[in-house]
């Protein structure tokens, strides 16, 4: 029997990269998926692939930083399946811009996505959990939630606020029978690190390559599951090494 059989799991930015390999790695754990994305082409095609593998799977088109569309996400999750038991909140955009050239409105957006997102979004799902009596929320933050770099004030900020935003869920909910942990991934390889940075990222890293989406998918897996049934409010840091530094 999968690890995730029977489950519900929504996962935020699903369409790609992190989110993407999380959701094929549920569905092999025998999850339903409900796959949200801004990302309309991206998201019905893999929900398209999904499904033509004899998975269960739902795309909603969503933008996290609107609280109209991410209540529609937990409507359609139940209307279409029946109860929401694992979200992993982990759409999130990033750009490096030198902070003195940093314009308020690009600091504003990247805050808005990958902070006031996953406010929104965590809110939506204790809304639902508590009704339902428990569920596992996994925000995605990033080891640049814990150390600072040059270049990506907002971003930096953001995740940040992110861990201690799971802290202070992960203890608000402690006795309602949800958790809620953050995956910390050091660099990626997914569309959001642009090609030409790939090798640098590489060379800075201790472990000298960039980690693999599916090695974050195990890691998350590992949160969203029983294996983790005595973690709460806590981070998991899966950098190749970078944060031991
Ligand atoms: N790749 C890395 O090196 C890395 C490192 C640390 C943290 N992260 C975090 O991992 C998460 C996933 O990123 P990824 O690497 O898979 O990148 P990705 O670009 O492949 O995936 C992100 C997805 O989020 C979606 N998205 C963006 N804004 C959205 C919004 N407002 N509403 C709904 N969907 C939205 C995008 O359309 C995209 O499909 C992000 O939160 C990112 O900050 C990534």
């Amino acid at each position: 029997m999968g690890k995730l059989q029977g489950k519900v799991a929504v996962i935020t930015g699903g369409a790609s990269g992190i989110g993407a390999a999380t959701a094929r790695l549920f569905v092999s754990e025998g999850a339903k998926v409900v796959l949200v994305d801004l990302n309309e082409e991206k998201g019905k095609a893999f929900e398209s692939e999904l499904k033509a593998s004899q998975a269960e799977a739902l795309f909603v088109k969503a933008n996290i930083t609107s609280e109209e569309d991410v209540a529609n996400v937990f409507e359609q999750a139940v209307a279409t399946f029946g109860k929401v038991d694992v979200v992993f909140n982990n759409a999130g955009i990033g750009r490096v811009t030198p902070t003195h050239d940093l314009d308020y409105a690009e600091w504003r957006n990247t805050v808005n996505v990958d902070l006031d997102g996953v406010f929104l979004v965590a809110r939506a799902s204790i809304r639902e959990m508590l009704k339902a009596g428990g569920g596992v929320i996994v925000n995605t933050a990033s080891m640049y939630g814990w150390v600072g770099s040059p270049g990506s004030a907002a971003y930096n900020a953001a995740k940040g606020g992110v861990v201690n935003l799971t802290r202070s869920l992960g203890l608000e909910y402690a006795e309602h029978n949800i958790r809620v942990n953050a995956l910390c991934p050091g660099f990626i390889d997914t569309p959001i690190i642009p090609e030409e940075s790939k090798q640098v990222l590489a060379t800075m890293t201790p472990m000298k390559r960039l980690g693999q989406a599916e090695e974050m998918a195990k890691a998350v897996l590992f949160l969203a599951s029983d294996d983790s049934s005595y973690m709460t409010g806590g981070s998991l840091v899966v950098d190749g090494g970078y944060t031991a530094q």
